[in-house]
């Protein structure tokens, strides 16, 4: 079996070819970073006006490199939420004429059941039921995968996600942008000597605005005194520790013995770290993704996608040409 998928959310044109439920014939990644770098985040408008110039390029090369034609293909897999609305219709109008033309099923599929499946295609032998922890630019979710195409939300940030945050705290200590790996950079010759906030709910939830308010505060205050790597070191540090705390409360308590990480941020090499020695610890298996498949790409919304495809969640284009792009799609919607 033969899926084409196109993932283009934010500002990754990206298009992958799957064969079967797990192996990656191609997966290629055109990112626009370099443009929205100069604006210090991504600028919406662009980001559709490059995707629109890219995607048939992308497609191209994915086809090519994966040395398939379009008739061998058994379905168009593509993100239709959430994300950047602008970004998200060209990727779900070129896969709705791809599927249309080549008279083959559509399979609209959430951009973050991808980031949770990049963990199936490292390792291979990973199967649901699992704790997710999900966090990238847009989400920081703990979430029960019970199976393949079936989720619950048990927890969520009540404001910012983890890597809008590490971006805005970035830029608030004259750091590039994304400010993820800028921070995790400048942290390794630091140390966490600031003292930030954590937050602690009833509930699973997270909170992260109150730490970035703190950072801005600490900085306004301290002007050119800041010692920039020992702030980074800090709110690195604290942010691992909650996300990582919060996680293994809930495994604890729901008796459930494997964890995957998911989303931008589990490129963090203390994130990564401290998930592996805290489950370690408890007796419980962690997993996380190749950093390769950490950050937007299509291959691990294409494995996604192939699950949804073997449990009826595909259409026939032409029973479904109101197929939309959806900015706030929900998980399992
Ligand atoms: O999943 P992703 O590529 O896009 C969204 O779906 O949002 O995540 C992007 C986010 C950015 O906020 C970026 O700063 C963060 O992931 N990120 C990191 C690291 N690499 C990327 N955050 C912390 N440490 C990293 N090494
Ligand atoms: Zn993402």
């Amino acid at each position: 079996m033969l899926g084409l998928t196109i993932e283009s959310s934010c500002d990754e044109t990206s298009v992958a070819i799957l064969k079967d439920n797990r192996e990656v014939l191609s997966n290629i990644v055109s990112t626009q970073i370099e443009i929205h770098k100069e604006y210090g985040g991504v600028v919406p408008e662009i980001a559709s006006r490059k995707h629109l110039t890219n995607i048939s390029y992308v497609v191209n090369e994915a086809m090519k490199e994966a040395g398939i034609s379009f008739k061998d293909l058994d379905y168009i897999g593509v993100t239709h939420g959430p994300g950047l609305i602008g970004a998200l219709l060209v990727g779900v109008s070129y896969a709705k004429s791809l599927a249309y033309a080549l008279n083959i099923p559509i399979v609209p599929t959430h951009h973050i059941e991808g980031h949770i499946a990049a963990n199936y295609i490292t390792h291979k032998d990973l199967k649901p039921p699992f704790i997710a922890l999900v966090v990238s630019g847009g989400h920081s979710h703990i979430i029960f995968v019970k199976d393949y195409t079936e989720f619950e939300i048990l927890g969520k940030t009540r404001d910012d996600a983890v890597g809008e945050a590490f971006d805005k705290v970035a830029r608030t200590l004259g750091l590039g942008y994304p400010g993820g790996p800028e921070i995790s950079k400048c942290a390794e010759s630091g140390q966490a000597t600031y003292i930030l906030p954590k937050t602690k709910f009833e509930n699973y939830d997270f909170s992260f605005s109150g730490i970035k308010t703190a950072v801005i505060n600490i900085a306004h205050k301290e002007g050119k005194k800041l010692n920039i790597a020992n702030m980074c070191a800090s709110f690195e540090q604290t942010v691992c520790e909650e996300l990582v705390e919060n996680t293994i409360k809930v495994m604890k308590e729901k008796n459930i013995t494997k964890v995957v990480l998911a989303g931008g941020v589990s490129a963090n090499r203390l994130l990564r770290k401290m998930l592996e020695e805290e489950a370690k610890k408890n007796n419980f298996v962690a997993y996380m993704p190749d950093l390769k498949y950490c950050t937007d790409n299509a291959a691990m919304v294409a494995c996604a996608a192939y699950y949804n495809f073997i449990n009826n969640k595909a259409y026939n284009i032409k029973d479904k040409l109101d197929l939309n792009a959806k900015a706030n799609l929900k998980i399992g919607e």
